[in-house]
């Protein structure tokens, strides 16, 4: 059944704003997302998707497109596909995609990540995949929707309706039901064992929990973002999976509280951003303990050097950034592909707190809007 709402049928829930209140409702979006889909150690999508193994092996590429946020879940989903998956991917935002002469076809699944559904640029990029002979899916909060009317397949997120411009809890029901699809995909394509299913099921069902425990640790980014509320440059660092995560975080920052945030890899630090840094310029590091996070480690020590002030986002137990970063942020253990879903979350919060501090409009910030129905 799908249920019609209006902005006007909900409300706050206590909260000063509706990005605090969807923040905060993060772990039961993953719940939510995962119900139905997930049980006893095994994914099962074939209730949405009606593919078979012959059509999953005709399949050689698999694009991913969307705009904004649900792009940056796109390029860390990417890093999991790449790692479990068969397929030749390409992940793109939908307003470069649809002007460039990509190739694909009917060896394609072509994935359309859009929280509305409604995104122009998005839109488009699907006509034109469809119109080639691409097998369409569309992942979306909005079950009615454009893009989910025209695809020949849908997955929805479970989020519930997001009001705050900024997209937060919907960033989370992306990932999760991108890692089904991932694990969905592998097993057709025969890619993954029961026990690596078993692995990854088992994790994903854990973290929920690990994330709530992230959002009852919220007050400590509260003193944090207020001790750097005159800084109006930040540098956001991340290797691997958290480079995406690094890209959400500071778009998070730009959207609500107008202050310059730029992400970018660490390796790419001393290809341009290193200039920047001086003690007014702070550098928020997502190193979580993973295979990348030695190499994450000697940025951040560079960025010491230069005595900006660092900001790390770290893995619980890891005391290697001791007495190196001034702030640090734990979250819980997880597997190293899972990271974003935590990692992420302390990142919104910093935002959050900074943009309030400053008196923004959070909810709304000026020239925003929450979908972008015009090219
Ligand atoms: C706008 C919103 C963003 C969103 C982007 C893509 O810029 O403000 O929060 O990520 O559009 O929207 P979509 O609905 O396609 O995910």
């Amino acid at each position: 059944t799908h249920i019609d709402w209006d902005v006007t049928m909900v409300d706050k829930g206590g909260y000063p704003h509706f990005m605090l209140k969807e923040i905060n409702e993060q772990g039961a979006v993953l719940r939510n997302s995962m119900a139905k889909r997930l049980a006893e150690g095994t994914v099962d999508l074939s209730a949405e998707l009606p593919w078979t193994k012959k059509d999953v092996a005709s399949w050689k590429r698999l694009h991913i497109v969307a705009c904004g946020t649900s792009y940056y879940a796109a390029l860390v989903a990417e890093r999991f596909l790449e790692t479990i998956t068969d397929f030749d991917i390409r992940v793109d935002v939908a307003s470069e995609y649809r002007y460039r002469n990509i190739p694909l076809g009917p060896d394609t699944l072509a994935v359309f990540v859009s929280q509305s559904g409604e995104t122009a640029d998005t839109l488009a990029a699907e006509r034109i995949a469809r119109e080639k002979g691409a097998r369409c899916l569309a992942v979306t909060n909005v079950i009615g929707s454009t893009i989910a009317r025209e695809v020949h397949d849908v997955l929805q997120l479970k989020a519930g309706p997001e009001i705050g411009v900024a997209a937060t809890k919907t960033f989370m029901g992306q990932m999760a039901v991108l890692y089904l699809l991932a694990i969905h995909l592998a097993k057709m394509q025969g890619k993954l064992t029961p026990e690596q299913e078993k692995k990854y099921c088992d994790e994903l069902t854990a973290l929920p929990y690990k994330l709530e425990s992230v959002l009852l640790r919220q007050e400590s980014l509260q003193e944090t973002a207020m001790l750097y509320n005159e800084a109006r440059d930040f540098l956001f660092l991340g290797r691997g999976i958290s480079y995406p995560v690094a890209l959400e975080g500071a778009l998070k920052l730009k959207e609500i509280s107008y202050v310059h945030a730029e992400a970018y890899a660490a390796g790419e630090m001393k290809h341009g951003p290193i200039a920047l840094l001086d003690p007014r310029v702070p550098v928020v590091v997502i190193s979580p303990k993973d295979g990348l996070h030695e190499k994450t480690f000697s940025n951040i020590l560079e960025a010491k050097a230069r005595k900006s002030p660092v900001i790390a986002i770290a893995t619980e137990g890891d005391d290697s950034l001791d007495g190196t970063a001034d702030h640090i942020f734990f979250v819980p253990e997880t597997l190293d592909q899972f990271t974003p879903f935590l990692t992420v979350a302390p990142l919104q919060l910093f935002s959050y707190f900074f943009a309030r501090f400053l008196g923004c409009h959070i909810d709304q910030p000026r020239n925003l809007a929450k979908s972008v129905t015009v090219e």
